[in-house]
């Protein structure tokens, strides 16, 4: 089966170093809807944030995702909030193989903590109750997307691809 792999979950899971080392291990093409929409439009995810709002790059980011997952034998790595809108989770069910790789919030805080790139992160007092905030409304939706649910949580990258490869070798079709 060539559908492709849709990786999703909050910011800081690490989507996108995990999608490039699975991509490469199992020789598909790598995308990630955030890299797209930085070549497309030249400036940071940042800067679209500031000029367009997070409503602006919601959209885009909807016409993106319809554009890239219609793509066969690709990894592809979505920005943290990709399930937010229901256009996205229609299209992440029907099409997509979705693995959600799922942290603990004492992980994603370590690895974000210091992060100068994440807009909804930027002007908060309080990170980790943010990144806590972030989750409790978004894990509803990363589990109906889901078909597979990865504990990523303090894991070395390489055993997370392993794990997602003996994963995959046990779904039929795979
Ligand atoms: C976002 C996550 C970011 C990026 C944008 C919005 C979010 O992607 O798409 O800043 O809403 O959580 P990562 O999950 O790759 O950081």
């Amino acid at each position: 089966m060539n559908k492709p792999i849709v990786l999703i979950g909050i910011m800081g899971c690490g989507k996108t170093s995990i999608g490039y080392k699975l991509s490469y291990a199992l020789s598909k093409s790598f995308f990630d809807t955030d890299d797209e929409l930085v070549k497309k439009t030249g400036v940071t995810i940042r800067d679209i944030f500031d000029i367009e709002g997070e409503a602006g790059f919601r959209k885009r980011e909807v016409n993106m995702l319809g554009n890239i997952i219609k793509l066969n034998n690709i990894v592809l790595a979505t920005g943290g909030g990709i399930v937010l809108e229901e256009d996205n989770r229609k299209l992440l069910k029907e099409l997509g193989f979705v693995i959600y790789l799922k942290s603990s919030i004492d992980c994603l805080y370590d690895r974000l903590k210091d992060s100068k790139n994440r807009p909804l992160l930027a002007n908060v007092s309080d990170k980790k109750q943010a990144l806590a905030d972030i989750l409790a409304i978004r894990e509803p939706l990363y589990l109906e997307c889901a078909d597979v649910v990865i504990d990523v949580s303090y894991k070395d990258s390489y055993a997370v691809v392993d794990q997602i490869k003996e994963t995959l070798s046990n779904v039929k079709n795979y």
